[in-house]
């Protein structure tokens, strides 16, 4: 397996992403590179259509480079096999969507359980963790409710639990309080922060929520398919 040279946990190397559109090739990544280390906080921003998303995508081997190369603790995802890669997405990565893609038909604890049983968890175990992490993200008593019934930032606290279940080292999450209200993205930041720490994750949140991208250790922006270190703005 070759190994790259770093002790970085994450990193993108000569990535490119393009997509057809008709005849045209649009190219949202551009030979990009960076390195994420263990524990890091990184905060991605850059205009709607920069390409985080897609960056994010391939971070969690989701979908795979036109050019270039994912390595997770040295070994490149390319070299997965079919299965090396399905455990990586269930067992090393959390992902929290944009959309969060939680099952509106069923009740929070089962959305938290159900990537836990497809481990080959047993079921008591998965609850029990389910439970402990809906309580973490202040939804003990709102286990038993169906998703779908639930409110936005519920639901995104939901999708937080979910994306933990199975103790990933590093968690990758797009626009996580995207359609939060101020106060209720306020509380999300505060959640994220506190499950960064307590759970010793790598994280890396697509954001175009300042408050989030301040409270990161390092904010990278994207633009022109590149990526580059951002002092975020203090607004008065
Ligand atoms: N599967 C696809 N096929 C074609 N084009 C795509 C595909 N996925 C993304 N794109 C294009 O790539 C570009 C980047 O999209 P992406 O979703 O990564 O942006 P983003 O930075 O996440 O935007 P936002 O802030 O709105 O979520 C866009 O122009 C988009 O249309
Ligand atoms: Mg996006």
């Amino acid at each position: 397996m070759t190994k790259s040279t770093n002790s970085a946990i994450l990193t993108a190397h000569g990535l490119t992403k393009s997509f057809r559109s008709g005849s045209e090739e649009v190219i949202v990544l551009d030979d990009l590179s960076v390195e994420v280390q263990a524990g890091e906080f990184v905060a991605l921003v850059g205009e709607s259509g920069s390409g985080k998303t897609t960056l994010l995508h391939l971070l969690a081997a989701l979908d795979t480079p036109t050019k270039g190369e994912v390595y997770f603790d040295g070994r490149r995802l390319s070299e997965f096999r079919a299965d090396e890669r399905a455990l990586y997405r269930n067992e090393k990565i959390g992902f929290v969507w944009q959309m969060h893609y939680l099952l509106p038909e069923f009740s929070a604890l089962e959305n938290v359980a159900i990537p836990q049983l497809i481990r080959g968890c047993r079921m008591n175990d998965a609850q029990a963790r389910a439970r402990e992490l809906l309580a973490e993200v202040g939804l003990e008593n709102a286990s038993h409710r169906r998703v779908g019934e639930m409110s936005g930032g519920e639901q995104q606290r939901v999708a937080l639990a979910r994306a933990l279940a199975n103790h990933p080292a590093i968690l990758l999450a797009d626009e996580p309080t995207g359609s939060l209200d101020y106060r209720t993205a306020d509380r999300v930041v505060d959640l994220l922060e506190n499950l960064h720490r307590t759970h010793h994750l790598t994280s890396v949140l697509a954001t175009h929520n300042l408050d989030l991208a301040r409270r990161a250790n390092r904010t990278l922006r994207l633009a022109n398919g590149k990526l580059t270190e951002w002092v975020v703005p203090i607004v008065r």
